[in-house]
């Protein structure tokens, strides 16, 4: 291996050490985990427990429009109506990598 590449190495892994946090966090699985019960693997929230709570299709293209990442946030936060907030339970990265997850669920 060249020293340039060594650096590089050196480098990358001194960054995945600094923040741990940011490293370990996957938001697939995270979605899977805590939401997809409800809203489903997909977002369409077609499932016995979506339609029995009336989650939020979260793959329709009109409210991800109308829906900030804002709003996607402080429901993720603090709930909404059947669903009950993760404030308590998932980190501040957890819950924005979570946004972003929601987002990439849209559909046309
Ligand atoms: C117990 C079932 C349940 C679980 C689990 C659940 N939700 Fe929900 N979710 C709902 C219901 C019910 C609503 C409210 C639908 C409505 O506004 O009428 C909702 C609404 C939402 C909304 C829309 C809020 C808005 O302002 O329109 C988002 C975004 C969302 N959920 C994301 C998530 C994410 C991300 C998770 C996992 C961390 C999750 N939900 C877990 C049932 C659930």
């Amino acid at each position: 291996m060249s020293n340039n590449a060594y650096v590089v190495l050196l480098a990358g892994l001194a960054l995945v050490a600094a923040c741990p946090a940011l490293a370990e966090v996957d938001g697939a699985a995270l979605y899977q985990q805590h939401c997809a019960k409800c809203h489903g693997d997909d977002g369409r929230a077609d499932n016995l427990r979506g339609k029995m709570f009336f989650a939020q299709d979260l793959a329709d293209a009109d409210w991800q429009a109308r829906t900030s990442d804002e709003q996607i946030l402080a429901a993720i936060r603090n709930g909404a109506r059947m669903m009950s907030g993760y404030a308590g339970k998932l980190s501040a990265e957890q819950q924005q990598a979570l946004v972003q997850v929601v987002r990439e669920l849209r559909q046309p």
